[in-house]
């Protein structure tokens, strides 16, 4: 096997397991252990064992790859491989017992930033709806045993988008004026709450396209690699001294460069 299908291979095998873990933690009941960035930014207990379980299991695995994981930060590697980890991405949905969150696992080569990486290998893990995306550098992105394909055309009535909204109130007006500028272009609007799902979504035809402000690496890593396997376009805009993560912009070719325009991506 190739190095981007061993290390599908291993993204898929951890992400069952520790989407698993989340699941059994979800059903046991969940309590919010502290709030990071702003109010609306949680983290569970089970996000921070989920990722100690992932980050265990690549350490044994691959004991010479670095690791970025959204709860316990940055580890260097020897490999030129690095594991971009979101344990629980779609947190609130968690804590509220909303079905749509997932685990998030992807391996990187290059350094270990998003605009200098090449992505090699993901995997997205829905448990609650047991369904696993994943993909491999060339190989293709799939559902299962289904290989995933971006919608081919807009219809008349326009483009089934999603996005996000940053957790920091400032950001808000700001995400909503964006909103209203992709409007004309949108035959309506999700906001799931999960990065990696829209991505996944995105990649499975399920949605036209995506956009978001604020993404952390660790959102987007595995579900870019699905768009763009899947025959999708990403875009992310350079970064800037604002502090805030660039906009990113995923679609099918049909939409991507309209959507690029009203957003304003460069
Ligand atoms: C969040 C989700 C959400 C997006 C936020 C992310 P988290 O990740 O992906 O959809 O709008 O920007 O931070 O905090 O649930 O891992
Ligand atoms: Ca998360």
């Amino acid at each position: 096997m190739s190095l981007p299908r061993d290390l599908e291979a291993l993204a898929i095998d951890i992400a069952q397991e520790a989407g698993e873990l989340a699941r059994v933690r979800r059903e046991a009941g969940v309590a919010i252990a502290a709030t990071k960035s702003a109010l609306a930014d949680i983290v569970t207990e089970a996000d921070r064992e989920v990722e100690a379980l992932i980050r265990a299991r690549l350490r044994t695995a691959r004991p010479d790859d670095g690791f970025l994981g959204e709860e316990t930060g940055g580890e260097t590697g020897a490999s030129g491989i690095t594991w971009v980890v979101d344990p629980i991405d779609g947190t609130v949905n968690y804590a509220y017992g909303i079905p749509t969150y997932a685990v998030s696992i992807a391996a990187v080569q290059g350094d270990p930033t998003p605009e200098a990486w090449e992505a090699l290998a993901g995997a997205v893990f829905n448990p609650p709806g047991r369904e696993l995306f994943h993909a491999a550098r060339g190989e293709g992105a799939w559902l299962g045993m289904t290989r995933l394909g971006v919608s081919a055309d807009v219809g008349p009535a326009g483009a089934l988008l999603a996005t996000g909204f940053g957790y920091d109130p400032a950001t808000r007006p700001g995400d909503l004026a964006l909103t209203g500028r992709v409007l004309p272009l949108a035959r309506d609007i999700r906001r799931a709450g999960a990065a990696s799902l829209d991505l996944a979504y995105v990649a499975a035809g399920r949605l036209d396209g995506y956009f978001e402000r604020g993404l952390k690496p660790w959102d987007f890593a595995a579900g870019a690699l699905l768009v763009t396997e899947a025959g999708g376009r990403f875009g992310r805009g350079t970064p800037d001294d604002s502090g805030r993560s660039p906009l990113v912009v995923a679609a099918s070719p049909a939409i991507f460069d309209a959507l690029a325009e009203v957003t304003e991506l460069r």
